[in-house]
């Protein structure tokens, strides 16, 4: 809780997610790349290929400067980003992993060693040398992917050590080695699809044509496995977590979808290259470059958000608590443990309890939520945030800092009832969204739309002047008397619309 709070005007979610899969998406390639490298140029040799040997040299310049270059600054991109947006949670990281970090830096200096070796020496030392320094920027290259896996994957499903507290239980947990499995996969396809982009650019010829074809394959087969292991990786992860997070949420169900989609796409795409060979279009492998990119953060998406609301699952909060501080602080208060204050509590409350996944009016905003409704309705939604689709950790401070940021949320909102905005069906609609739907989403679990099947108007009126007492933690109902008979139109359509 000592840690200043980073107000930039960017959500933080996107920020995270593009420099992640922007490094990821070149870090797999690092090390599939490597193992493409080195069996190609066992091949290349065997066979005094030149025209082979000559590609790959160009290709391992290409290859040290994305990986080194860009590999290490995005590398040190993320430090710097999950520093800032999540001090609490590096801090837990740290703690727990600082050896394997060290483990996996060292694997880092021996891989960039190598490379930069490897790249430097083609013709400067026997073919021999050349190959074992290819073969050490490998197998150094995917120890460093070995260790950070188990750091990945402890974030997800820390499995025993929510128990024992134990290293090794934190990074073998439940899905290590499907998760590993997995991104090998990956780094295999990302060989292939790089590989492509370079081959595409060749002169038309035989060459071209095999390299092409070869290259291919990497795509093809590292796609299959990757396909296979996402199956096995999805089912290690336990049930209850996927289910909790695809109860309210659809970007989990969605992501899953567009990365089956488009990895299908991608298999099909590379069968295209395969049949082209030699008059494979660079812009083509371009094209299939994107569409890999987009895969991946699909995958990465949907495995981040199922992780929801937490940052480490079942003991870390997104907001930076410990489940255990958490309801510690619904008690005592929040505020008194925090030590870096900006002197407007209200403001401090909204930066330490909203702020890590919503901004006010821009990315994932809360205004248009609260826009034309009462202290009371947002203190109720202060207090219930569990409750509410999106699958938010409860709100963490004490029932009187709860009145004080719905205080500080009010005054900031369009403050002109809902029904001096909207008229008629549109009126209904829009109270609907703001005060029902955010806990019952039509189609979802919590849909109560069935409700209000067959009940006159009259009837739905009772129903909502006793809106408090329907559940705990639902607000009383107080819109102004045009939007409730607007609301009550409303209710009463969603209620016809219910399939028997
Ligand atoms: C760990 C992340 C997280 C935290 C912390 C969090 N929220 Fe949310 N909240 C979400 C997500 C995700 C949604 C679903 C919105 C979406 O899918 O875009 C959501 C939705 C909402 C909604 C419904 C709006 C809508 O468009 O459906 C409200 C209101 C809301 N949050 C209020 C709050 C308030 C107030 C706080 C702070 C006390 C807070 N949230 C803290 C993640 C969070
Ligand atoms: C902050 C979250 C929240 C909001 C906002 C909310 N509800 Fe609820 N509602 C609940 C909870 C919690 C329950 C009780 C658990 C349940 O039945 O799912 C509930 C129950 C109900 C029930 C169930 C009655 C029953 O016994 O079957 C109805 C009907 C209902 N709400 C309608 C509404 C309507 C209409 C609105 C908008 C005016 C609304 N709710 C707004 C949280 C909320």
């Amino acid at each position: 809780m000592s840690y200043p709070v980073w107000d930039a005007p960017i959500g933080y979610g996107v920020l995270m997610g593009v420099i992640a899969i922007l490094h990821v998406f070149v870090s797999h390639f690092a090390i599939g790349g490597g193992l493409y490298l080195v069996l190609a140029e066992r091949r290349a040799r065997r066979n005094s290929d030149d025209a082979a040997l000559d590609f790959l040299k160009r290709m391992s310049r290409f290859f040290v400067l994305l990986t080194l270059v860009f590999g290490a600054l995005s590398g040190v991109g993320i430090w710097f980003i999950i520093g800032l947006l999540s001090p609490a949670a590096t801090e837990v990281l740290i703690h727990q992993f600082g050896w394997v970090w060290a483990i996996e830096w060292t694997f880092f200096v021996v891989e960039i060693t190598a490379a930069i070796l490897y790249y430097h020496s083609w013709d400067r030392i026997t073919a021999k040398a050349h190959l074992t320094l290819g073969w050490i920027y490998f197998v150094a290259a995917w120890l460093s992917l070995f260790a950070i896996n188990g750091i990945i994957t402890f974030m997800l499903t820390p499995g025993r050590w929510l128990e024992t507290g134990s290293v090794l239980h934190g990074f073998f947990n439940p899905t290590f080695w499907p998760s590993l499995v997995l991104r090998t996969g990956i780094c295999g396809m990302l060989a292939g699809l790089y590989g492509l982009l370079l081959a595409a650019r060749e002169p038309e010829g035989d060459f071209k044509a095999r390299t092409v074809r070869a290259t291919a394959r990497w795509g093809l087969l590292g796609l299959a496995a990757s396909a296979l292991s996402l199956a096995w990786y999805a089912k290690a992860v336990p049930a209850a977590v996927t289910a909790k997070a695809t109860l309210d949420l659809s970007l989990p169900g969605a992501s899953l979808q567009a990365a089956l989609w488009l990895a299908a796409v991608l298999a099909a795409l590379l069968l295209l290259a395969l049949l082209w060979g030699k008059r494979l279009p660079a812009a083509f492998a371009t094209v299939l470059m994107l569409v890999g990119l987009v895969w991946f953060g699909a995958f990465e998406t949907w495995r981040e958000s199922l992780r929801k609301p937490y940052i480490i699952h079942g003991y870390l909060y997104g907001n930076g608590l410990r489940v255990t501080e958490a309801t510690a602080t619904r008690q005592t208060g929040l505020l008194t443990r925090a030590d870096a204050t900006t002197g407007d509590l209200g403001l401090d409350l909204f930066l330490r309890t909203c702020r890590s996944c919503h901004t006010w009016s821009g990315y994932k905003p809360l205004k248009p939520a609260f826009d034309g409704t009462e202290p009371g309705f947002v203190a109720t939604v202060v207090q219930n945030i569990h409750l509410l689709r999106g699958n938010m950790p409860p709100f963490p401070g004490n029932a009187a800092e709860a009145e004080l940021l719905a205080t500080h949320l009010h005054a900031r909102t369009d403050q002109r009832p809902l029904s001096a905005r909207f008229a008629g069906a549109v009126l209904g609609r829009q109270a609907f969204a703001i005060r029902c739907a955010i806990c019952h989403p039509v189609n979802s679990p919590n849909d109560k739309s069935k409700s209000f099947t067959g009940l006159s108007a009259g009837e739905i009126g009772g129903l909502l002047d006793m809106a408090a007492d329907l559940g705990e933690g639902m607000p009383p109902y107080t819109g102004d008397e045009k939007e409730r008979t607007a609301l009550i139109e409303h209710l009463q359509t969603l209620g016809r619309k219910v399939k028997p």
